[in-house]
């Protein structure tokens, strides 16, 4: 499958990481049932898909694409009663990007924050492969 892209008349950017969220995981979604924020999970389920097909279109010549959850961050969008100042959620993606290799292609990863890889609550950073 061909689809139009911005990725086709990119010559410097390798990797691409549309910030998706755990609540567009469909594996997840009894995890975060208790968060009615239907037409964003919605959205992001899309946003995934989108992901895969660009990483299907794209993974053979040379691009790396996957979705990324960023964490919960204290945005505008996150509030402050997010778990993570926006400084740590961003470093963590960094990280996450520049340890990305050839095989996170296609793929839907979790950024990784020391502490909070088992966190008993709803969100863990364990910088593990998140099921679609
Ligand atoms: N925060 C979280 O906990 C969290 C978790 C998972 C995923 N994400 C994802 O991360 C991304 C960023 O989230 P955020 O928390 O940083 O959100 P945010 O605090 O609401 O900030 C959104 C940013 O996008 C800009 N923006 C909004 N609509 C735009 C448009 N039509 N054209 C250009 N810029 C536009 C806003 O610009 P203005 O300030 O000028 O309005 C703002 O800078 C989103 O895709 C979100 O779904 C966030």
């Amino acid at each position: 499958m061909r689809i139009a892209s911005p990725v086709e008349h990119c010559h410097v950017l390798t990797t691409l990481i549309p910030s998706s969220t755990t609540l567009g995981s469909m594996t997840r979604a009894p995890k975060y049932n208790i968060m009615s924020v239907l037409a964003y999970k919605i959205s992001k389920a899309a946003l995934n898909m989108l992901t895969t097909q660009y990483a299907l279109a794209y993974g053979d010549e040379g691009f790396t694409i996957f979705a990324m959850s960023p964490g919960w961050l204290q945005t505008d969008m996150g509030t402050g009663n997010a778990d993570l100042p926006v400084e740590v959620g961003t470093k963590a993606v960094i990280e996450a990007l520049m340890g990305a290799g050839k095989d996170a292609n296609r793929k839907f990863i979790n950024i990784k924050v020391a502490g909070w890889e088992e966190n008993d609550g709803l969100n863990q950073y364990d910088g593990k492969v998140i099921p679609w």
